[in-house]
C-alpha cells in the first residue's frame, strides 16, 4: 500500500491534473458522439423502413450538413434500398450565420460556428464511399438560396426533410421553403428541436409553431423523438387527420 502511494504521488506533477481533465473531456465527447450516430441511424433506420413500406416516394433533403455525419447516415439506408432518391445538402459551408431576431438566442449559437467547407464536406463523402452524382450541395446562406427558388424548383418531392440548422431564423426559412412542397407522408425532423435558450421558447421548436400557427392546412404528426434534442412528425393533410 505504502509503496502505491509513493508511486502514486510521484506520478502527480503539476501537469497530471491537467492532463488527466483533458482526457476525462476527450471520452466524455468519445461517449457523447458514438451516441449521436447510434440514435440517428436508428432513426434513419425507421424514417426509410416507413417510406419503403408506405410507398413514399421522394428525395432526402438536409439542411445543415456541417460534418456529414447525418448525410452519410442517411446515404447508408437510401443506398441499401431499392427506391432511388437525390440527396440535397444545404448550408452555407462557412458556419452560422448572424443571429437576426430574439429567438435566435443561445449560449451555443455563434456567427461561425459549426462550418465545414464545401471542398472538406466533399472530402467526408467521398471517403464514406459516395458519389458525387448522388447528392447535390446547395452552397450559401439560406435568405439567399431557398428565397431565390421557385416552387416548382428541384427539389420538389421530398421524403424526409432533415432540419439541422439550430437557429430560428435559419429554420423559419427553411420551413417556408418546405410549405409548396409539403405532401402526406413525409417526414419533416428537427434534429435540435428541444433546444432553446433559458427564457423562451426559441429555435427550431418556435420556428415550427408559428409556422403551423400561421398554415393550419397542415397537420405535425409527432412521429419519433430521437437524442436528447430531436424530434420528427409526419406531415398529414389538416382536413384528413381523425381525431385520435
Ligand atoms: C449542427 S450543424 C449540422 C450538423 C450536421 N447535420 C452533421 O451531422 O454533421 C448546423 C449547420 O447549419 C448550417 N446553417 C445554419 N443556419 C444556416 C443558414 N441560415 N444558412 C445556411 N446554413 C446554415 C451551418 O453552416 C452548420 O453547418
Amino acid at each position: 500500500m505504502m509503496i502505491f502511494l509513493e508511486r502514486f504521488a510521484k506520478a502527480i506533477t503539476p501537469a497530471w491534473i491537467p492532463r488527466q481533465l483533458r482526457r476525462w473531456k476527450h471520452r466524455r465527447r468519445a461517449t457523447d458522439l458514438e451516441a449521436a450516430w447510434q440514435i440517428r441511424r436508428e432513426f434513419f433506420w425507421k424514417a426509410f423502413k416507413a417510406f419503403d413500406y408506405n410507398g413514399i416516394s421522394g428525395d432526402y433533403v438536409e439542411f445543415g450538413s456541417h460534418g456529414g455525419m447525418t448525410f452519410r447516415l442517411a446515404f447508408d439506408q437510401i443506398s441499401a434500398r431499392k427506391i432511388k432518391r437525390r440527396m440535397w445538402a444545404f448550408d452555407s459551408f462557412c458556419g452560422l450565420p448572424e443571429a437576426s431576431a430574439p429567438a435566435d438566442d443561445h449560449p451555443h449559437w455563434k456567427k461561425g460556428g459549426l462550418a465545414t467547407s464545401v471542398e472538406a464536406f466533399h472530402r467526408i463523402c467521398r471517403v464514406h464511399g459516395m458519389k458525387r452524382d448522388a447528392y447535390s450541395t446547395v452552397e450559401g446562406f439560406y435568405d439567399e438560396t431557398l428565397t431565390k427558388l421557385a416552387d416548382t424548383d428541384a427539389p420538389v418531392d421530398i421524403a424526409l426533410a432533415y432540419i439541422d440548422c439550430d437557429m430560428y431564423s435559419s429554420t423559419k426559412t427553411v420551413l417556408d421553403f418546405l410549405l409548396p412542397r409539403l405532401k402526406h407522408g413525409m417526414i419533416v425532423a428537427f434534429d435540435d428541436y428541444y433546444c432553446w435558450s433559458a427564457d423562451q421558447i426559441s429555435g427550431e421548436r418556435r420556428a415550427l409553431l408559428e409556422f403551423l400557427e400561421a398554415n393550419t392546412e397542415w397537420r405535425f404528426l409527432q412521429y419519433r423523438d430521437f437524442g436528447w434534442a430531436g424530434e420528427s412528425f409526419v406531415v398529414e393533410r389538416a382536413e384528413q387527420t381523425l381525431t385520435e
